[in-house]
């Protein structure tokens, strides 16, 4: 079973979260869009109030994706505009695969269409074996601060520790599960040409983890994307700066 939230009312939007984090990251997309709109935030498996993974070792985007395509068939959504943040937008990829029907439009923010290199897999892997004999504490610390750019870095230097307990405890085998499932999944950019909805690229100009060249390759494979890169933020943009991101994602979905 997956947690989620469904606020305001209108046209349904669903938004994906990031790793390892759960919709309470989309705090300040929510309290704007439910005006005019229906916002759903899944948790995605594990995260969250979801249950955890059944099988750590052997999970896939494919069973994030799964689940929430499940969920939209529980609440009786036919067709929803779908956004995902990272890895929720390695989700959206998986969703759109399998359900393309139920989507009327896109919105993928600071992601990537293509598949884990060599290396960034065996990192994942090296991290997973750090998680198992260590615990995760070590891990969520570095990398809640990785999720940060260099300007929010500078001038708020408290934000890491707000983004450290939007983090929370998730726990071993939900991490296991997610990084294994991200090491793992397929190149997404075979897809690109089929994509038949309006699109929302968004990125963070300092985003070191899924960086603006990403970015720009993703929309440019995308008919007719939009592109919008936000100053002075890292790869959390649609926290760190949370005004320009809305702004966007607002003047987008209203058009649609
Ligand atoms: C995320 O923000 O969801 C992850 O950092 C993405 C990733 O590690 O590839």
């Amino acid at each position: 079973m997956l947690g989620y939230a469904i606020e305001g009312q209108g046209p349904p939007i669903v938004l994906l979260h990031g790793f390892p984090l759960s919709r309470a990251m989309w705090g300040p997309q929510v309290s704007v869009l439910r005006e005019r709109f229906t916002v759903i935030t899944p948790d995605l498996v594990g995260f969250g109030e979801s249950d955890p993974p059944a099988n750590p070792d052997g999970m896939t985007m494919d069973v994030f994706a799964q689940a929430v395509v499940r969920l939209l068939e529980t609440l009786g959504y036919d067709r929803v505009i779908l956004g995902g943040f990272s890895m929720g937008g390695y989700v959206l990829f998986r969703v759109l695969a399998r359900a393309a029907a139920r989507i009327s439009g896109l919105v993928i923010a600071d992601s990537r269409a293509g598949a884990d290199s060599d290396e960034a897999r065996q990192r994942r892997m090296a991290t997973i074996a750090r998680i198992r004999e260590q615990g995760p504490e070590g891990f969520l610390g570095e990398f809640a601060a990785g999720l940060v750019g260099t300007t929010t870095k500078t001038t708020r230097p408290g934000f890491i520790d707000t983004v450290r307990r939007l983090v929370g405890a998730p726990p071993v085998p939900t991490l296991v599960g997610a990084l294994t499932a991200m090491a793992t999944r397929p190149d997404s950019r075979p897809l690109l040409a089929s994509v038949a909805v309006p699109t929302l690229v968004l990125v963070g100009e300092e985003d070191t983890i899924t960086p603006p060249d990403a970015a720009r390759e993703m929309a440019s494979g995308i008919r007719g994307a939009r592109l919008v890169t936000i100053p002075a933020a890292g790869h959390l943009a649609n926290l760190e700066v949370p005004e320009m991101f809305n702004a966007s994602l607002l003047d987008f979905v209203e058009r649609l």
